[in-house]
């Protein structure tokens, strides 16, 4: 395999995964995907090369955390270009009901197996002189009810994101990028027949639209690139303005 630009890319089957693998492809990397599925399967680009993985036992299943990392280290071999955090699990419940299961599965998908990824490639990320990339969300900053573990998370992965960037330096660089909402399959189909309400998403956003994952994926290819060396430990808002919005009735 061709190691020198080489992307490892979690949940590359998802809707903005699927777009991350299509651009570092159109870019010239070789593409390593991970998600839990058993075979990377269509609709949609798929990355040279897949691992099945359960990010979320990763993380709670010493055995298996040795045996997937190994797997990921043996295929990563010498070098990583970039290791893009991009896998994320979503709990939507109110507080009354998050169980202890909800809360440990949202963290450990969303930010340990994050840390152990980075942990584990960092020899390769170095010597790549290499990035890692981890997709946060607006609600790392911004949030609504009901996503109390979801937000939790993505705050703590900017956290991470930060406090990995101090400690490594020039070693490897880490960066954040935070989308607001983003027209991925399963979004949209979750308007399926409420025209009106999609709009009046989009109207939230200052663009006046919601974004697209092509759109988180040009981020990524921009953060990944040696010409941006001096960007570490950032958080990029990707977010069509609304996190700037003051909701005062005008
Ligand atoms: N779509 C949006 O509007 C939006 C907005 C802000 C941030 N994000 C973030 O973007 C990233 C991608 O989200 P998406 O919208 O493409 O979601 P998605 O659900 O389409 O994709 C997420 C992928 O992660 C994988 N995954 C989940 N749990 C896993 C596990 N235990 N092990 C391995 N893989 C696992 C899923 O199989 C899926 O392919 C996530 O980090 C999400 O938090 C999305």
């Amino acid at each position: 395999m061709n190691t020198s630009k080489l992307a490892l890319i979690t949940g590359c089957l998802g809707g903005i995964g699927r777009a991350l693998v299509q651009a570092f492809a159109d870019a010239g990397y070789t593409v390593i995907g991970m998600d839990l599925a058993e075979a990377a399967t269509g609709p949609g680009p798929l990355p040279q090369h897949y691992i099945s993985a359960d990010l979320g036992k990763l993380c709670t299943d010493a055995a298996y955390r040795d045996t997937t990392l190994q797997h990921v280290q043996a295929l990563v071999q010498g070098q990583l270009k970039v290791l893009i955090n991009n896998a994320a699990w979503q709990v939507v419940k109110p507080i009354e009901q998050l169980s202890a299961a909800d809360w440990m599965q949202t963290q450990n998908v969303n930010v340990m197996a994050p840390f152990l990824l980075t942990q584990a490639l960092l020899a390769q990320l170095e010597a790549a002189k290499g990035s890692v990339i981890n997709i946060a969300s607006i609600h790392g900053q911004l949030t609504k009810p009901e996503f109390v573990a979801y937000a939790t998370s993505k705050t703590a992965l900017l956290g991470m994101t930060r406090a990995m960037a101090v400690e490594l330096g020039a070693r490897v660089r880490v960066n954040a990028v935070c989308p607001a909402a983003i027209a991925t399959p399963m979004l949209v189909a979750g308007f399926d027949g409420k025209p009106e309400a999609y709009q009046q998403l989009a109207d939230m956003h200052p663009v006046g639209r919601i974004g697209q994952p092509q759109e988180v994926a040009r981020t990524c290819i921009l953060l990944a690139d040696d010409q941006l060396g001096f960007m570490t430990g950032a958080s990029i808002a990707l977010d069509g303005g609304i996190g700037a919005r003051l909701h005062d009735p005008v």
